[in-house]
């Protein structure tokens, strides 16, 4: 459980790549730097990323945001894990509702991520399904109701109960797991209210991507999150 985590979805956004997807990265560093001990960022960039993001970053963990259940090979177009992490990852996002795979593959990923030190952030898209990811022991367990994803509408106002009842579930076969909320996260507000509900930190993905501003965003959810974990200790 521990200290919250905001992680951010960098998704195939334009800011995603190149020199924006750098100077966000650089914002997030600098706050990580800032926050450390009391705020984990993590970083899920695109692929294509991941040498130049993770060369520039320390305290921000850099994630993949998907990994195919493939040893190094003949795979063409696939991601393996050993590739993930010569590039500089640190883990990866799995299934992802923009990217969703089957459960025996999360299986399998999970475990030779655990093999080769790399982290796992399982998304689900509902209690149930999160309980199912939990039991496979990843590092952390992200919900994320599909329907709310990229509309600004954040589930911890409009959802609330997809939090705690992925809370209550999870916590019946994975004691420790931290769970993520995701979905809508757009304002200090959002984030603070998926912690007082319960969550261990929040995925966030179009609020800071989209933003005109993203490290003023960045500041935003970080101060939030820290102060509400704050109040909760
Ligand atoms: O992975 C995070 C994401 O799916 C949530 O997207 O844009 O609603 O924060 P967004």
């Amino acid at each position: 459980k521990g200290i919250p985590v905001l992680a951010v979805n960098y998704k195939a956004y334009p800011t995603a790549f190149g020199e924006t997807g750098l100077a966000i990265a650089l914002t997030a560093e600098k706050l990580a730097e800032e926050y450390d001990g009391i705020i984990r960022f993590i970083l899920a960039v695109p692929a294509t990323e991941i040498v130049r993001i993770s060369e520039s970053t320390d305290k921000a963990l850099v994630y993949a945001q998907h990994a195919d259940p493939v040893e190094p090979g003949a795979h063409t177009g696939y991601l393996p894990l050993e590739a993930l992490k010569e590039a500089g990852a640190k883990g990866t996002l799995l299934n992802h509702s923009e990217h969703r795979i089957r459960l025996s593959d999360i299986d399998t990923i999970v475990r030779r991520a655990t093999q080769l030190g790399l982290e796992t952030l399982v998304c689900a898209d509902t209690p149930t399904a999160a309980a199912a990811a939990a039991i496979l022991s990843p590092t952390m367990i992200a919900v994320e109701p599909p329907e709310l994803i990229g509309t600004g509408v954040p589930v911890s106002k409009a959802k609330p109960e997809v939090i705690t009842s992925t809370i209550q579930l999870v916590r019946m076969v994975n004691p420790d797991v931290p769970i993520l909320a995701g979905a809508g996260i757009t304002t200090g507000e959002d984030a603070a209210t998926a912690i007082k509900l319960g969550a261990n930190g929040v995925l966030v993905a179009s609020a800071v991507m989209k933003a005109k501003d993203p490290e003023a965003k960045l500041l935003e959810l970080a101060e939030a999150l820290a102060k509400a974990a704050e109040k909760k200790s």
